[in-house]
């Protein structure tokens, strides 16, 4: 049927757009997948909706680094002038000190579909009203 094609190739160029990165939309990978790797490799020091030793993550896909206002961060992460696009958290997450020298995070998620999957639950996590 034409329509369900049309609608087919619109999915496909949405998804093409998502996996070259570009930042607000969802990314690749998934979700409930992702937050097993959050529970696995972040949440002992990010708190969901509060701060705990890590700044809060909900709302950090698209924020700029070194904002979260109840947070200290050092001034390796507000100086890095980054915006967490799912590209830079893939970068960061491979090697946080590669891509942020003197930032405190250490933690790297080394396989890339995990990496993928843990950005695409990020990416869930929105601020409340
Ligand atoms: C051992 C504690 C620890 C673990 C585990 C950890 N983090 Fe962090 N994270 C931190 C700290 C501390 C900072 C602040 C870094 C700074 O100020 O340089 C941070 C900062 C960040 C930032 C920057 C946030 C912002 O507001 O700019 C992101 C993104 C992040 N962590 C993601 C993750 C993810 C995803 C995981 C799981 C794979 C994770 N972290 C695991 C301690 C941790």
């Amino acid at each position: 049927m034409a329509a369900s094609r049309i609608w087919i190739a619109g999915a496909a160029a949405a998804v093409l757009t998502l996996a070259t990165g570009g930042a607000g939309a969802q990314p690749p990978g998934d979700p409930t997948k992702g937050a097993t790797v959050f529970d696995d490799h972040c949440s002992d020091c990010h708190a969901l909706g509060g701060v705990g030793q890590g700044p809060n993550l909900v709302g950090v896909v698209g924020r700029p680094a070194g904002t979260d206002p109840g947070y200290h961060y050092t001034e390796a992460m507000t100086a890095s002038g980054l915006t967490w696009t799912p590209a830079n958290l893939d970068r960061f997450l491979q090697g946080p000190k590669a891509l942020v020298p003197g930032t405190a995070m250490s933690e790297t998620v080394p396989d890339p579909t995990q990496r993928q999957d843990l950005i695409a639950y990020l990416a869930t996590l929105t601020p409340k009203p």
